[in-house]
């Protein structure tokens, strides 16, 4: 097969160690293509890429990329892209794999089992010696209001409805899914928050969604519901989330993502006892299966010059 000259620039975060096990996957997958780290390019190299493979770049290094017109994140939230990239004429494509939504979707359905099965109450009660059984409550008899009914959101909500949940979903525009009560716009949302015990979060960061959850929304959710955010940390108004917890007008909540990862030390969601910490782990993107996907991007590209945009910067996601 003949070789592409022009180079396929990898880029990521300056202390991303994954670089080598990237590179040579998307080589792998794209034989007839020349991936290149950023740190290998030439000068040639920087004045002739057209489309570059990112991982959370450096906006200065796109910068170095003249003839630049689209980027292939290998993440699905591309909130720091949008922002780097306002204004140009770049296109961003983002990571749209199913298999990323079903890890997410498995993790969606394992914390809210861990909320529903009341395995917070249950835990401090073992701390405290204390023998006390909770009274069942069947999944039929729990809401759970999804935010956001994208790639992930719905594979998301696929899930729980199997596992017999009453999931209702929010989203920008009206959605239409199989046992899924689907809501929009603000009356929606406020009419998704009263009824919902569990409240996942599967929204972009945009300028409509930082800071959502925010007193106000967060307390027109029923006392003791839990809330489960596995979107990015700044939807969330840390100070609301902490008086809701404190109060206990919010029962629990698991939280994977923050406003500055990783967490400090100091950070107070480490010592809450309403709080199940992770550390940015809900859904890792597999490398050889987003390599595959990018790969197929790039041969369209290559074969029809479509960039195949799949993120509006207007909108933000
Ligand atoms: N923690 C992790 O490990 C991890 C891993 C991967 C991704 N993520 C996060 O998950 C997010 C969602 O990913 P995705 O692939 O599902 O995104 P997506 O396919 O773009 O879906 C986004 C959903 O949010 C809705 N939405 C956006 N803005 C809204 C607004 N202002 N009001 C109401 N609904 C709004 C969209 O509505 P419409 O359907 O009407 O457009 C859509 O349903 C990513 O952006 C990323 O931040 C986290």
């Amino acid at each position: 097969m003949k070789r592409n000259d022009t180079p396929i620039p990898f880029i990521a975060a300056e202390r991303n160690r994954e670089v080598p096990a990237w590179v040579a996957a998307l080589q792998r997958a794209m034989p007839d293509e020349r991936i290149v780290a950023f740190k290998d390019l030439s000068l040639d190299d920087k004045e002739n890429a057209t489309v570059a493979i990112v991982a959370n770049p450096d906006p200065l290094r796109l910068k170095e990329l003249p003839s630049l017109r689209w980027v292939h994140s290998v993440w699905a939230g591309v909130e720091r892209l949008v922002t780097d990239l306002a204004g140009s004429e770049i296109g961003i494509v983002r990571l749209v794999d199913p298999k990323l939504a079903a890890t997410m979707a498995e993790a969606v359905l394992a914390w809210t089992l861990y909320l529903h099965r009341e395995m917070p109450t249950y835990l401090a009660q073992q701390r405290q010696g204390l023998w006390r059984p909770l009274a069942y409550v069947a999944p039929q008899s729990r809401s759970v209001g999804i935010l956001g009914l994208g790639e992930l959101g719905r594979a998301s909500a696929a899930r729980l409805v199997d596992a017999g949940f009453k999931v209702c979903g929010w989203s920008r525009q009206p959605k239409s899914l199989a046992g899924v009560g689907c809501l929009s716009g603000a009356d929606g949302l406020a009419t998704m928050l009263a009824q919902t015990d569990i409240l996942v979060c599967l929204l972009p960061l945009t300028a409509a969604t930082r800071g959502l959850l925010a007193a106000e929304t967060l307390g027109r959710l029923p006392q003791g519901a839990s809330l489960i955010n596995f979107a990015r940390g700044a939807i969330v108004d840390d100070a609301a989330l902490r008086a809701a917890l404190d109060s206990g007008a919010l029962a629990h909540a698991v939280l994977d993502v923050f406003t500055v990862e990783p967490l400090p030390r100091e950070a107070w969601q480490w010592q809450h006892p309403r709080v199940t910490l992770l550390p940015h782990c809900s859904a890792a993107t597999d490398i050889a299966s987003a390599a595959h996907i990018v790969a197929c991007n790039v041969r369209r590209y290559r074969e029809t010059g479509e960039i195949p945009a799949n993120v509006e910067l207007a909108r933000g996601y």
